[in-house]
Order: structure tokens, then sequence, then C-alpha cells
């Protein structure tokens, strides 16, 4: 065996206006899990764009197995055997699971007509060994981000990748599910495949990492071996600084008065009886595992998907919310779990997704964009909320993940909604801008919004929450307030129906 498989060195890598990487290095062994992380923004993205080929290096050395490669495309990476998850879903919503997975190589009778038989049992093979229970023949467009997580990851395992790098693979999952993808990527470590382990969730490295490497600033700081330091030294290596994870008093007896009412929801399977309440300057934690219903108990609050039946009333009002203009009309706005899908536009820029929401706002006299306005608002938030980027005109696609995911809740927070349904608010966002997030919606509880956070992070609900309530299989299954509740009792409601429903690790449960 070969002592590295990858080495990186003096990396540079510059957009317009942005000097991504400067003198980086990264080197990965066969057989270990190999950690990056730094703040949104480091670079850790673009330094494994530039070794799958994505983006061409300014300077510097790859070696592949001790020899120097150049890789000038992916599919160049593909062939070396580096296969990339990125944090950006990349799947076909129209295609099916199997097609996605064999999607440019798929085996062919003859010489055109596809497969699909072939397909579907390879690909049941590939599930079988992940231990899912997943149609091969689901439709992408169907599947929760988490399943379709679990899919990217079979589709690189199908490629025999002895590389493979993973974005953010666990920003979407809940704990079980993070479990299950860890037991996969043991066993491919112990195969000896070397793993890239691109996370924001620290507390994961010491369960999963062999080595760490910290960036910062575009910048390399440093590799340990992850048995040797504390989760509290990453950090300040991360930040150059220390921080102060203040938790945010949760204000004591948010007011009584209920601005929003949902009463006996139902929609097919993902929606039974759903009713509760949510009041005024309250931040109420919707808790489950992916797949319970609370995304889809949020979607038909908004209008996004029809109910088959159940009442909601506003302040006191029986409304229909037919779509999600109705909704924001009555002042309901929602961040949705699937940013790329529903939160941006990506080909514009920052300021123009910030305001997109509320140009009417800004049109003043015969529809002329007030261009002073429009500029003030997206620069207040730009620096509320710490987005990094090189000016308001840049592109959100080319911002990096955290900072994209920061530009979406900008844009929510210029609508001036009463009601804000947040949908992991801080998937993917580094430690830093998550206290940043965290008080943000404290000041919005306490000017009187009212909030929904859905949340797949136990300390976080934990944290945030005036009261919790608890989702499995379509139905809520328990409430707590803050002063009650503690992550053992969420698990057992989150539970309380045996397995997750949709996702089936079939080994741990
Ligand atoms: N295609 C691009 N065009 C212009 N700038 C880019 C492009 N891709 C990345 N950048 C910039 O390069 C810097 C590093 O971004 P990168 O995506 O690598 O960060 P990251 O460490 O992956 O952050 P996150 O944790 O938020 O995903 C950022 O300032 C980003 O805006
Ligand atoms: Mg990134």
């Amino acid at each position: 065996m070969p002592e590295t498989l990858v080495l990186m060195e003096g990396i540079e890598k510059s957009f317009p206006g942005v000097h991504a990487l400067s003198q980086c290095r990264f080197d990965l062994r066969p057989g270990e899990v190999h950690a990056l992380v730094g703040e949104n923004g480091a670079g850790k993205s673009t330094l494994m764009k530039v070794l799958t080929g994505i983006y061409p290096k300014d300077a510097g050395r790859i070696f592949y197995k001790g020899t120097e490669v150049e890789v000038p495309n992916p599919r160049a990476a593909l062939n070396l055997g580096i296969s990339m998850i990125h944090q950006e879903l990349n799947l076909m919503p129209h295609l099916t699971v199997a097609q996605n997975i064999f999607i440019g190589r798929e085996p062919r009778k003859g010489n055109f007509l596809l497969d699909e038989k072939a397909i579907n049992e390879k690909t049941q093979q590939l599930l079988n060994m992940m231990h899912l229970k997943l149609d091969p023949r689901s439709k992408v467009a169907n599947l929760t981000v988490a399943m379709q997580q679990m899919v990217e990851i079979a589709k690189a395992l199908s490629l025999n990748a002895e590389v493979l790098i993973m974005d953010e693979p666990t920003a979407a999952l809940t704990d079980t599910e993070i479990e299950e993808l860890f037991r996969i990527i043991r066993q491919l470590r112990d195969r000896g495949a070397g793993i890239i382990h691109i996370s924001h969730r620290l507390e994961e490295l010491k369960q999963i990492s062999d080595r760490i490497t910290v960036m910062r600033d575009g910048r390399y700081i440093d590799t340990v071996p992850t048995q040797e330091v504390t989760i509290d030294r990453i950090i300040s290596m991360m930040v150059g600084r220390t921080i102060y994870e203040s938790a945010p008093e949760v204000p004591e007896n948010p007011s009584q008065e209920a601005v929003l009412e949902v009463k006996n929801l139902n929609r097919g399977n993902a929606i039974k009886n759903v009713s509760f309440n949510l009041k005024k300057g309250e931040i109420l934690g919707f808790s489950g595992l992916v797949g319970a219903g609370r995304t889809e108990v949020a979607r038909a609050i908004f209008g996004a998907d029809s109910a088959d039946s159940g009442e909601i009333y506003i302040e006191g009002q029986k409304v229909r919310i037919k779509s999600p203009t109705d909704a924001v009309k009555y002042g309901i706005g929602y961040l949705s779990e699937d940013r790329k899908r529903y939160g941006l536009a990506l080909g514009l820029d920052v300021e123009t997704n910030i305001v997109l929401a509320t140009l009417k706002k800004f049109l003043g006299f015969l529809g002329w964009v007030n261009q002073g306005g429009t500029r003030t608002t997206a620069e207040h938030f730009v620096s509320a909320l710490a987005i990094k980027t090189p000016g308001l005109q840049q592109r959100v696609k080319n911002l990096s993940g955290g900072n994209q995911q920061k530009v979406v809740i900008g844009k929510w927070l210029t609508r001036d909604c009463n009601i804000l349904i947040f949908d992991e608010p801080t998937r993917g966002i580094d430690v830093g801008a998550k206290s940043e997030i965290y008080r943000l919606l404290n000041d919005l509880a306490q000017q009187g919004k009212s909030i929904i956070m859905i949340s797949s992070e136990l300390p976080e609900i934990l944290r945030m929450s005036h009261r919790i309530i608890v989702m499995c299989e379509g139905r809520i299954t328990g409430e707590l307030s803050s002063a009650e509740a503690t992550q053992e009792k969420i698990m057992t409601y989150a539970t309380q129906r045996g397995e997750a429903t949709l996702i089936t690790a079939s080994g741990s449960a």
C-alpha cells in the first residue's frame, strides 16, 4: 500500500476579488478518515474542487500515490479513483434513484435500450450493502434531503472510489442516520480507502476522524491527530480567537396569545392529525427524526403543499392558505431546508437575492426601483449576518455553502413576517456564525415575532426553544416545556413508534 494516497502542496486559487486558497497543503493516507474543517468561506470546498478537477489551480502540485498528476477535469479525478459528494447535492430530480446512480454509464441492451432491470438490480445490491430501505425505482424528487444524500453516497460507492470526499455529508442527517453513515465510512476505511470528511459538526470529528486539518481564510493552519487535540483547540485554530458560547437567555413567559393555531391537519401518510399553537414571541422547536413529518407540516402551513383536511387560524381568524403567496400575505415566512430548490436565485447577485422578496417595498414612483434603499438593506444584512462576500454584486452561486445559507436567512428577515418558520436554520453554518444566528432568532422573538424552528440538532432545540413539539411518523408524539426537556425525553418521543419511517437502518434499530 502506498504511504500517501493524495498529497497537495502550495495550492493557489483566486477568483475575481477573492484569493480563495493560498499556499494550501493537504495529505491523505490510505485507511484513514481525514477531517477538513474551517469557518464558512475558509476554502474547504474550493480545495477539494481543485483536487477533483472542477477548478483549475493557479499554482501548486498534486501527487496521487506518489506520482505527480494533473487533474484537468472531474472525469480525470474519477479515473484516478477520486469521488466527491458535493455540499449541494447534484442529483437529477426527475430521474429514479437507480438512474441517478448510473447516469452516464448505464448498462444498455443492444446499442440503445437502457437496461432498467440491470441498473435496478445493481442499485438494490448497493442499497442492501448500505442497509437502506429505499426503492431503486423511486424518483429522487420525492426523496427528503437525507435520502438524496444517501443516494449520492451509493453513487460514489458504485464508482469504487479509493478516495472519497464528503462535503458536509452529515449536515442533513439525524443522529441515527449519521451512525449509519459512519458505519459505512468505517467499512470503506477498513478496506483501505481514504476518506476526506468536511463538517461543521465538530463533536463528530472525535467519533469518526483519525486526523484533522484546519483551514482559515484560505490558508493551511495545521494537521493534527484527532486523539491529541480537544474540540476547543480546533475551534480556536479555526477562528484564530477564542469564542465564548454564551447561551442566550431564553426569555421567560412568552405571551399566551396564540398567533397561529393549527387544528387536525392531515395530508396522506405524511401528516396525521396534527394540532398545535404558536404563541406571540415564542420560539417553538420541532424535533424528530428525518422523515417524521416536520417539513411536511411546515410546507402545508406555508401553502407549498395542500392539506387533505384541517384548519389554520391566524390571530383567531380562520384562514385558507392555498399557496405561498397567500401565506406571505398572512405574514408567514418559510426558510426551507432545501435551499437550492426553493431558497435562492443562484445566478443572481447577493443584493438582489436579499431584497428580491421585498422588491415591491422598494418600488417608488412609477415603479422605479429605489436603488439606494435596496443597497442599504442588503448592506445591513450582509454585515448583521457576517456574510462573507467580496461585494453585493457577487453572484450567490459563487459564495461558500454556509454563506449562501445566510443570504436566504437575510432574504426572509427583510420581509417583515410575523410568523417565521425556519427549517434547519443552522445546517452547514460554522460555530461562530451559529451563535450569531441564535442571537438573531432571539432578537426576533423578543420583538414579538413568532418562530417555528425545525431542527435535527438536539442541543440547538434545547438551547433555543421555549417549548418543544416532537413528531414521529407524521404525528405529534410529545410536547415539552423548555424546563422539562432533555435529550432523552425528546428521543423517547421521537422514536415512539419504533424506528424512523423513511430510512430504516435495519442494522442499527
Ligand atoms: N466559483 C467561485 N467564484 C468566486 N468565488 C468563489 C467561487 N467558489 C468559491 N468562492 C469563494 O472562495 C472562498 C472559499 O469558498 P469555499 O466554498 O471553498 O468555502 P468553504 O470553506 O467550503 O465554506 P462553507 O463552510 O461555507 O462551505 C469564499 O470566499 C467563496 O466566496
Ligand atoms: Mg463548502
